[in-house]
């Protein structure tokens, strides 16, 4: 028997490319390691690669090249059955014409667990999402978030040490979809369950994981735990996919001492952090987050930088405001600033300074 500690890789994805057709490659080069009882999410555009990747950990489909491995073993390998692995799909709907109970003794009895411990682990699974007194019922006569809580329960009921689930919760409204959130999460810490997630809801991916691997065309673009990916965008792409994001674009003029000096196109030089910038010459995208802008003087922090702006659109949302501004040519730059009562609103068409911190602001790929 061969032992292993919490530390060793689950879940291993190396060189792996896929092709449906032979030509194009949906997945590129996908390198990806989990350890056991990682959360981990799969977030990026429609058509980025992220249900072909869960279908052949599942078995699905097959790689093209390179090699998935579970728990050490090359997939292809294991049986479906073996693979202890339970799914949730959105459109993977329960059964109709069965109990919900019924729906849940289906992936106990292809497993020839016995009767008696069908119905204790049934029942536990019920009662773990709180759907206990629903065994008798139909699928149909329950609401959509009952369903697809019933839906997790028959992909846990066999006690599967991977799950796998494609955009569970899009079918729901924003308010079940908040608490089916914070449900799976705790299911899957108390259980210790190793999670591969997939959705294109960023907030769902920044609330969830461990971990968020953002892919773009088939390739991962960044691998981070979520603060990470907000602070630290790795490229222009991952800092305009998470979060909000302002960007200026310019010319590297100078990268020493860890800052580069980047010449906006308006003409204003500005200090950066260099993120993946190399030389002078280079294009650049500066990226700044908009509650890292600072408008008031005398909270400006020494060591910041200041430019000229005008306030185009002043939006109050409550616990925020967020303001429209014309920046270095240009108009969609935001900042948002907490409603606190000396928060000052700024009115459209007046000309104000606006600040950051050189470490705030990054100087990515153009
Ligand atoms: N069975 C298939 N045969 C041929 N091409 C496919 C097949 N499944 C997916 N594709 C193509 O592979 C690419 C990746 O698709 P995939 O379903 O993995 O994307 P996704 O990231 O899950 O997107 P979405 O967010 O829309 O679900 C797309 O260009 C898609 O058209
Ligand atoms: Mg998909």
């Amino acid at each position: 028997m061969t032992t292993r500690t919490s530390n060793d890789a689950f879940v291993e994805f190396e060189r792996v490319q896929k092709s449906y057709d032979g030509e194009t490659l949906v997945v590129k080069d996908l390198n990806l390691t989990m350890p056991k009882g990682e959360f981990l999410t799969m977030l990026g555009p429609s058509g980025s690669g992220k249900t072909t990747c869960l279908m052949m950990l599942a078995g699905f489909e097959t790689a093209t090249h390179g090699e998935i491995k579970l728990d050490g073993q090359p997939i292809n390998n294991i049986p479906p059955h073996k693979r202890g692995i339970g799914m949730v799909f959105q459109n993977y709907a329960l059964f109709p014409h069965m109990t919900i109970a019924e729906n849940l003794a289906f992936p106990l009895e292809v497993r020839k667990i016995g009767k008696s411990e069908r119905e204790a682990k049934i029942k536990r699974a019920l009662e773990m999402v709180e759907m206990g007194r629903f065994g008798g019922r139909r699928p149909a006569q329950l609401s959509g978030g009952q369903q697809q809580r019933v839906a997790l329960a028959r992909a846990l009921v066999f006690e599967p040490e991977l799950v796998l689930m494609d955009e569970p919760l899009g079918a729901l409204d924003k308010q079940l979809r908040e608490k089916m959130q914070f449900e799976i999460t705790r299911l899957a810490h108390d259980l210790g369950i190793t999670v591969v997630y997939v959705t294109h809801d960023q907030t769902e991916a920044l609330t969830m994981s461990d971990r968020v691997a953002v892919f773009n065309d088939g390739v991962i673009q960044q691998l981070a735990p979520p603060d990470e990916l907000y602070e630290q965008p790795a490229n222009s792409f991952v800092a305009q996919f998470i979060g909000e994001n302002n960007t200026l674009e310019g010319e590297v003029k100078e990268i020493r001492d860890g800052i580069a000096v980047v010449q906006l196109d308006d003409g204003e030089l500005i200090d950066c952090k260099p993120i993946n910038v190399s030389k002078p010459g280079e294009r650049t995208r500066v990226s700044i987050r908009p509650e890292r802008v600072e408008f008031n003087k005398s909270r400006l922090k020494p060591g910041a930088h200041t430019l000229k702006a005008e306030v185009l659109e002043f939006i109050y949302m409550g616990d925020i405001f967020r303001t429209r501004l014309r920046v270095a040519g240009n108009d969609e730059f935001i900042i948002k600033t907490r409603n606190a009562p000396d928060q000052v609103r700024l009115e459209p068409g007046a000309q104000i300074e606006i600040g950051w911190l050189p470490e705030d602001c990054r100087a990515l790929d153009a």
